[in-house]
């Protein structure tokens, strides 16, 4: 089965985490594009959206879906998003689409985020994929300098703004061993606006487009059986 039919299973599946009458957070990408489709089906049972990019809010209003500023938003059900990694913990690599920095900021305010991807994007390892970072501008080289000293390999992603006015790093060979270590240490460099990694607010649930249909992963929360 072609990706992108993979990409649009899973993007449909989500649909039944939509609660009516809330507000739906929406990411940004190819699989996204697919669940706002779906979500143009329901329009009429939720009360609009807030979205993680210019272009998903176009696609949005396309359909006559309510797209909401955040600011005015204090409660958000669920996040639905793609994702260019995710491992089985349901931590992510995000930004291949340059809208990390909204994206780990509505991720932040949702009570449930839901990933969709097709199979491709399911890893043992992250790390693959290059990990996106989105700096000012003017620490663009003094932020490659620190990410070399990190064991990583900055290349600057040419002919990108973001929505933010900012610019993008994708840096390759990061040692991901430990991504939520790795998240905090990029984190803390000065002129970093945000890093696509998504390890300490993972996803709660993966939606996983597989010729066999989708797969569902879920975060396992261990109990304490102390009395
Ligand atoms: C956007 O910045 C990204 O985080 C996307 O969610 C990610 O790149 C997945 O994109 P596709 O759904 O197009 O593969």
């Amino acid at each position: 089965m072609a990706r992108d039919q993979l990409k649009k299973t899973a993007s449909w599946a989500a649909l039944k985490y939509v609660r009516s009458g809330t507000i739906v957070g929406v990411g940004t990408g190819s699989t996204t594009a697919h669940f706002i489709d779906a979500l143009a089906s329901i329009k009429h049972q939720i009360a609009g959206a807030v979205s993680s990019s210019e272009s998903s809010s176009v696609r949005l209003k396309s359909y006559g879906i309510p797209v909401f500023d955040l600011n005015d938003v204090h409660l958000l059900p669920l996040y639905v998003d793609g994702a260019d990694e995710i491992n089985d913990q349901l931590q992510m690599i995000k930004g291949g689409g340059a809208a990390l920095t909204r994206e780990k900021i509505i991720a932040a305010v949702a009570d449930c985020f839901v990933c969709v991807a097709d199979t491709s994007k399911r890893v043992e390892k992250l790390g693959r994929a290059p990990l996106p970072i989105e700096v000012i501008p003017m620490a663009r080289s003094y932020i490659s300098r620190q990410l070399i000293r990190l064991g990583g390999w900055p290349k600057h992603r040419q002919n990108v703004i973001t929505d933010n006015g900012n610019v993008i790093l994708d840096v390759y060979h990061l040692d991901m061993s430990d991504p939520i270590q790795l998240e905090k240490a990029i984190k803390a460099l000065t002129g970093v606006v945000t890093v696509g990694l998504f390890a300490e607010r993972g996803a709660d649930v993966a939606l996983i487009g597989t010729t066999h249909g989708v797969s569902i992963l879920q975060k396992i929360f261990l109990q304490n059986t102390q009395d």
